[in-house]
């Protein structure tokens, strides 16, 4: 499906894809009665681009498709063709490290009817300057990591491994630990353990063992990453629900997110970690950037 790509001083910033056209990110619009909107009815997925190049862009095609089909949303493109676009989008906008989302929202559906059925599926994508957790220099001051007592929407509620929208919880969070001076959070379960936060999955480590939450998280690419890290090097790994308690003593934190990779904690609740940033969150850090490299995991863009 080729697709033009537009002259690059429009695009300065970012590029989106809308309707079937590339336009300015200004330009990128969807109705105010789209359910995406009014209801949180909408999947997406984030990918990046480092150096020019995807990295591991059919992990998160994959996801994106699965979350579709969960969510009962289709897009009018295949695999190759949703690949191009996202390709285009960073391409035209001439980034060379990016944030690439594609999103679908079940559209609008026909003025008073109450049936998702009846609405058009609509299909975004956009790439913009990468994105950041935190900051590198945040990141090496040290960020302090709030754990929220607001609880994750419950699994059975929302499918956390479906990439959604809904973040009232997690956004509520965010207030809670800007209020008390810290820089993030995470919330909950039910039974009280750390589950995730905005747009990163949560590691502890332990007397050399990696921890994470098995259940009630999005599983996340970056996540899945820093597992298949801690095989190859040999990284004893627990995949299992997460006490508080287990991440207020342990020896060192980090994150995961597309948004940074491996982002080292320094701080749980205003509390500093015995060892920061330690050298497994190291180990785990140099191991993230180094795949960047691994031809199998990049997909270059073809700039014009
Ligand atoms: C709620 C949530 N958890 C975890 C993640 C991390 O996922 P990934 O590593 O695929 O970026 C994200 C990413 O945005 C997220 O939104």
């Amino acid at each position: 499906m080729p697709l033009p790509s537009l002259p690059a001083s429009r695009f300065e910033g970012g590029c989106a894809f809308a309707d079937g056209a590339y336009v300015p990110l200004s330009e990128a619009k969807i109705s105010l009665f789209d359910w995406g909107f009014t209801r949180s009815d909408a999947t997406y997925d984030v990918a990046t681009t480092w150096q020019g190049a995807f990295f591991r862009l059919d992990a998160h095609m994959d996801r994106f498709f699965a979350s579709l089909e969960k969510m009962r949303l289709s897009i009018p493109y295949t695999r190759a063709e949703l690949r191009e676009v996202l390709h285009g989008c960073v391409r035209t906008a001439g980034l060379q490290d990016a944030y690439v989302a594609m999103a679908c929202t079940r559209g609008v559906p026909p003025r008073g009817a109450r049936d998702p059925r009846l609405a058009q599926n609509r299909f975004y994508a956009y790439a913009l300057p990468y994105v950041w957790i935190a900051s590198p220099e945040k990141q090496a001051a040290g960020i302090d990591l709030h754990i929220s007592s607001r609880q994750r929407i419950a699994p059975a509620s929302v499918d956390p491994t479906v990439k959604n929208y809904h973040w009232i919880d997690l956004v509520q969070s965010l207030f809670d630990a800007y209020d008390l001076g810290r820089d993030t959070s995470c919330v909950v379960d039910a039974e009280g353990c750390v589950t995730e936060g905005p747009g990163f999955n949560v590691f502890a480590v332990q007397g050399g063992v990696v921890h994470t939450a098995d259940h009630g998280v999005l599983e996340g690419i970056s996540r899945r990453t820093v597992i298949e890290l801690c095989e190859k090097f040999g990284i004893p790994l627990r995949i299992a629900p997460l006490p508080v308690a287990l991440l207020r003593g342990a020896d060192e934190v980090f994150l995961s997110s597309s948004g940074g990779g491996v982002l080292p904690i320094g701080k749980v609740d205003g509390r500093a970690l015995p060892t920061f940033p330690g050298p497994v969150t190291r180990r785990l850090q140099e191991g993230y950037w180094a795949l960047h490299e691994d031809p199998a995991y990049r997909d270059p863009v073809a700039y014009i």
